[in-house]
């Protein structure tokens, strides 16, 4: 607290806690992009913060990436007493993500660390129309799927949009429609515009837009002076409660406040 104090963070977490109307904003000092160790600050940031709201009945959702991965390995058990009842699910299915980047992978790592239980979600990467009607028809995924709706928690990255399309090598056509309408964030697998409209979405299943806007609490992570944008356009999406970002990404983001 007293380093915060020195660097100005605190002033920073405020300013954009009041212009975004969240409820709490934690700012790690560094760049994630330029340091791992930032990058594993901005992950245990991100776990007191996921364990400060948790209670140990709860359903919590969280999406995939290597800011989220950081998360889970930097969950700690920090209470006496395991979270045996909550369970960790992922929010979405498959996004595209290699194995240790993917929502199934880090939610199964965050259950084993604080003793709670886990549900995966095995739905294939690329999923045409066809295939995605015959899966929404499975007793097995709706099961699934109905416990996703019902989280309390969701814990999720946030992506610059061209990124992400190189990172699930979408096909060009698909990536010039996506930067034609005006995309700038990536998050849940849906595409953002600068102004916090959804613009485009990947053929998957598990949370839709409706469970996001009602679920309590939104927790998003992210960092580098490169996400600035992104974070602007969820943030303007308007259903974040809790965000924690490093400082360069912090600095960008106040540049425009
Ligand atoms: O693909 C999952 C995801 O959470 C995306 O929604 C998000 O854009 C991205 O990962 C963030 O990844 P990283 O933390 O590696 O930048």
């Amino acid at each position: 607290p007293i380093a915060k104090e020195l660097f100005g963070l605190n002033d920073l977490e405020e300013k954009i806690r009041r212009t975004y109307g969240l409820r709490k904003v934690i700012v790690v000092p560094g760049d994630c992009e330029a340091s791992p160790l930032t990058k594993r600050d901005l992950g245990r940031a991100g776990a007191k913060a996921l364990l400060s709201v948790m209670s140990d009945d709860d359903i919590i959702a969280v999406t995939g990436g290597s800011t989220l991965a950081e998360v889970a390995e930097q969950l700690n058990l920090l209470t006496a007493v395991p979270m045996k009842n909550s369970w960790f699910v992922p929010a979405r299915g498959g996004l595209g993500e290699s194995m240790e980047f993917q929502a199934n992978t880090i939610a199964s790592t965050m259950a084993k660390r604080v003793g709670a239980k886990y549900r995966l979600l095995h739905v294939p990467d690329l999923l045409s129309d066809d295939a995605y009607q015959s899966l929404v028809q499975d007793r097995n995924i709706q099961e699934i799927v109905q416990v996703i709706r019902q989280c309390r928690i969701i814990v999720h990255g946030i992506g610059d949009a061209m990124e992400m399309t190189r990172r699930r090598r979408l096909d060009p056509v698909a990536v010039q429609g996506i930067q034609a309408e005006g995309a700038v964030a990536e998050s849940f697998g849906y595409y953002f515009n600068e102004q916090g409209n959804v613009v485009h979405q990947m053929i998957t299943l598990g949370l839709r837009l409706e469970d996001i806007k009602r679920t309590e609490i939104v927790i998003g992570i992210a960092g580098g002076r490169s996400k600035a944008k992104a974070i602007h356009s969820v943030l303007k999406f308007g259903h974040e409660d809790i965000l924690v970002i490093d400082e360069v990404a912090a600095l960008e983001i106040c540049k425009e406040i």
